[in-house]
């Protein structure tokens, strides 16, 4: 059962009269909360605060008394969510961090042990739809994509650096795309590369026109943007440190959209929630490995069809849940 202030949260960035069409909308927002179980009074982080659509909603559900620590490694995020969290002041606390510092941020803040954890992964609208932040093609912008501007390396340096082979390994493996190699030929013939838009270009005249509604150029775009931003070498090292932060019966949330980051959740999850991990061949149990979570949701949960329309970019979510034991 939906509550009431969820609802309104929701429907008024989607559709109300009162919509913030420039807020990022949240995804999966009543079924995370659901997971994180979130009660009056507790205590919960979100590792990807963004726009803070699922901090406020955790903020209304855990009132009276609730109390949240958001981290973003953007600090445009971090000032947008402290004007859209005012009216909890007192119960939130915004740290500019990256989330692989969990564990020392709530230490640090006396924030341990908490009740839930949400991580909802990749970029926010507002990331993809800022014309200086270099994550989409759709505007011609310098190759950034860094989450926050702290980070040394860009998508520029890697573009104009990385051998052809090296490149074409990247699209290969953080972007799944079979026409690597010919992409990163035509992306070291093209250097050097300053903007999206000689990126998209290169991509474009590589695997030729698009053939249907994805563009050629999207899977490069994310396997830049994860090798910027160190995605998949940070995701597992968070999810560790989240999960010893979790209270008795605290809940870890998992939001993610693509197949490498869900892998990598599911495989966490799974072995976490494994007693032995031995070897099916092993005849005594060696690895003294001990179940310290249950799965509360064995199939990732989905976006509704309402949503997806509602939303295109809900698509690919898949969340996934568990309880510490
Ligand atoms: C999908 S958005 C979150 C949207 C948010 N749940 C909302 O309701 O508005 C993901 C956010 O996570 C942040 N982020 C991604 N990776 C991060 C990391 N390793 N550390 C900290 N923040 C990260 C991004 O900067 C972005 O703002």
């Amino acid at each position: 059962m939906r509550s009431p202030a969820l609802m309104d949260n929701l429907e008024s960035e989607a559709t109300g009269p009162r919509a913030l069409p420039h807020f990022h909308i949240p995804v999966l927002l009543h079924e995370a909360v659901e997971a994180l179980a979130v009660q009056s009074g507790g205590r919960y982080v979100d590792c990807t605060l963004g726009s803070g659509g699922h901090a406020l909603a955790i903020l209304e559900a855990s009132a009276p008394g609730g109390q949240l620590l958001g981290i973003d490694a953007d600090p445009r995020a971090i000032a947008e969510s402290r004007g859209r969290l005012s009216g909890y002041r007192k119960d939130a606390l915004l740290v500019n961090d990256n989330f692989v510092n969990v564990k020392d941020i709530c230490t640090r803040n006396n924030f341990v042990p908490v009740n839930g954890i949400l991580f909802d992964l990749g970029l926010s609208s507002r990331q993809l739809d800022a014309e200086d932040r270099g994550f989409s093609f759709q505007h011609d912008s310098p190759l950034d994509m860094r989450f926050g501007p702290d980070q040394e390396l860009t998508a520029a340096d890697i573009v104009n650096s990385y051998s052809e082979s090296e490149l074409a390994d990247l699209i290969y493996k953080f972007g799944e795309d079979p026409n690597s190699r010919r992409i990163a030929r035509e992306i070291a013939a093209g250097r050097p590369m300053k903007t999206t838009l000689e990126l998209a270009t290169a991509v474009l005249r590589a695997t030729g026109r698009r053939r249907d509604k994805t563009h050629p150029a999207t899977r490069t775009f994310q396997a830049l943007r994860i090798a910027v931003n160190q995605e998949l070498r940070n995701l597992p090292l968070a999810l560790q440190q989240a999960i010893d932060l979790l209270g008795f019966h605290g809940r870890l949330v998992v939001i993610s959209y693509h197949s490498l980051e869900d892998r990598i959740v599911k495989n966490i999850l799974k072995q976490e929630s494994a007693g032995c991990i031995c070897p099916p061949a092993a005849i005594t149990c060696v690895c003294g490995h001990a179940a310290r979570i249950r799965l509360v949701n064995r199939k990732a949960t989905k976006p509704s069809q309402e949503e997806v329309l509602a939303n295109p970019r809900s698509r690919s979510a898949r969340l996934r849940a568990a309880e510490r034991t």
